[in-house]
Formats: C-alpha cells, structure tokens, sequence
C-alpha cells in the first residue's frame, strides 16, 4: 500500500524541508557526536534510543519511536572499546527486527576487527568475517563503512557490505589549508601503496613513495627502506588508520633520515590508542588530519597536531543518494 506521506516524500525528494516518514535514523552510543552533525543535514526523523545497563554490565535497549515498516539508518561506529560497540550494535539492531523494521542499514563508519580480514594462523577465526555475519544475522540488510582496510572482507559479502570512501573527501577538504600539488605522497607500507597512487592522482601530488615495513607481531612495526625520492620535499602520509602510531611514527623518522623537509599525515580513522598521542605529540610531525569516524577523546581534541575532519557531509550525501533510489 502506498502511503500518502510516502507520495509527498517522492514529490519533494532533495527538498531538506520535508522529512521523510518512510525513513528514520538513529545512532547508538559511540555515534551520538557524529549523528549530532549529521541530523541537521538530513530530511529524515532522528529516533533516539535508551541504552542502559543491568547491574552487571547488559545493556538494556529501548526505542520508544515508531520505526515499524521504515527504512531505519542505524548508525554506531565499533570504536574503542570495540566489543561493547559491536554488542550494543546486535542489539539495536534486533530492536529494530523486533519493531518490524521495513530494512536496516548499518553505518558503521569505523568497521572493528576489520584489520583481521584472513586467517592469521592455524586455529584463528577470520574475525573480520565473523562480525559482518553477525551483523547480517540480527538484521542488517547493507552494512556500510568508511574506507575499508583491505578489500578481501567486502568481495565475502557482495550487495550487504559497502565501503563509502572517504579520501577523496577528506583531500577536498584539506586542499583548502594545503597546497598537496607541492607534496610527496607516502604510504607507510607497500599495503597501502594502491590508496596512495589513487589519491595522488585526484591532488596532483608531485609523486608517491612508500616505505618497506616489517611487523614481527601486531602494532609492532619497524621501517626499512624509503622506495622513492622524498629529500627536501613537503610530505603526505597517507594511511587507514593510526591506532598506537607506530607504524606512522617508525615512517616519519625514516623520512626525516631520507631528507624530508616537514612531514603531515593523513588518516581515515584516528584510534589513538595507548600511547599514540604522545608519540604523535613528541614527533616531528608537523599536521595530523582524522575523521571523526571514532569520536576524538579530549586529549586529542586539545592536540595542536591533530585537526578533525567530521564525516557527516559525507555520510549525508550516501543516505541521500539512498533515500532517493526508493
Ligand atoms: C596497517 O596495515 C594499517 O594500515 C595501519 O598502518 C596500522 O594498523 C596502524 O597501526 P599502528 O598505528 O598501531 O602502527
């Protein structure tokens, strides 16, 4: 049956003045700075969800909002701590299976355990996997995330995972403060070197390089060799992520070795995790740049190195492009 809010929706679609009945969005706990940007782009009711807790640590989920037969936009990043972003998740996430959802689509601009995309070792899951499965098990009809760390988890789920990239967005917007047509674009890792060429291309960087790494077990990295010509020049790193920054830290001495002449950074997703700051802090590194796609604690808030780039533009434009397929 065809609703009649559902027709004034087709009539006006694109127009930010009618709200869409047929859509809702809501975030969970580790989304709420992210959503508090993103909602007043959007045409669409916001529910909001209380999530509380039993005495032992459960979460208890409840959405008073009608979302019954609606296209719901569930939005919860898996940042730190990770498992219990992905547990509340599952659980909003059969909220919305039980209210009789129309369709679910998870927007988790930060995808946890995504760096553990294969088998590691006999007797390790493929974790990376395994969540998206769970995922689609209470309910997800699409999972989206931003900038994916390697494409192998989404060819596993062809038509339900969905990487939005974010690196041509944030390179507009750092364009504005930068001039990248004078820089050397690095990846610190010949991983990464395939998103480095891409995002040379769309800044005119001057030319890539990539340094060889070797990582005797995880977030330990050593810097080998610099593959490419860097002396005197301004640099780019341009990586996925930065969790304890050692990998990023370990590539900016090597490029300070090789005579670079300042060297800024550029991740999707800031972790920050253990120490990261103060490596990053008592580096030589001259400009850090992060989405917001892990909601930044205060210390890196008050970070003179570390500027934040909110994603909400971005995730507006994919909800809007996905609205108007209906
Ligand atoms: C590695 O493959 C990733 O792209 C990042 O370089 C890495 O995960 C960053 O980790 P950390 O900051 O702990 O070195």
């Amino acid at each position: 049956m065809i609703h009649i809010n559902n027709i004034i929706h087709f009539l006006f679609k694109g127009c930010a003045m009618v709200p869409s009945s047929s859509h809702i969005i809501m975030s969970g706990s580790s989304s709420q700075d992210l959503m508090s940007k993103l909602s007043p782009l959007l045409s669409i009711e916001q529910a909001r969800p209380l999530v509380s807790r039993f005495a032992d640590g459960e979460f208890q989920i409840e959405i008073k909002e009608n979302y019954s037969n609606k296209k719901v936009f569930l939005l919860q990043s898996t940042a730190p701590p990770v498992n219990e972003a992905y547990m509340e998740l599952f659980l909003l996430l059969d909220a919305c299976k039980q209210g009789q959802a129309k369709e679910v689509v998870v927007i988790m601009p930060y995808l946890g355990y995504s760096r553990q995309d294969r088998k590691l070792q006999e007797g390790s899951p493929i974790s990376a996997r395994c969540m998206i499965q769970i995922l689609k098990t209470a309910g997800a009809k699409e999972i989206w995330t931003v900038d994916i760390h390697s494409e192998h988890t989404l060819s596993a789920f062809p038509g339900t995972l969905k990487n939005l990239e974010a690196q041509d967005f944030l390179a507009d917007e750092i364009s504005k403060q930068v001039n990248l047509s004078e820089c050397i674009c690095v990846s610190p890792d010949l991983g990464g070197l395939a998103r480095v060429q891409k995002w040379a291309k769309k800044t005119s960087c001057q030319g890539t390089a990539y340094i060889e790494k070797e990582r005797s077990k995880p977030n330990e990295a050593k810097a080998l060799e610099v593959q490419g010509s860097v002396k005197g020049k301004n640099i780019i790193i341009l990586d996925d992520m930065i969790d304890t920054a050692g990998t990023l830290v370990a590539a900016v001495d090597k490029l300070i070795l090789n005579g670079a002449k300042d060297v800024s950074v550029v991740a999707t997703h800031g972790l920050f995790s253990k120490t990261a700051l103060d490596r990053i802090n008592n580096s030589p590194i001259k400009q850090v740049w992060v989405s917001d796609s892990i909601p930044p604690k205060k210390e890196v808030l008050e970070s003179k190195k570390i500027q934040i780039i909110s994603l909400a533009g971005l995730l507006k434009s994919y909800i809007d492009s996905s609205m108007n397929k209906m």
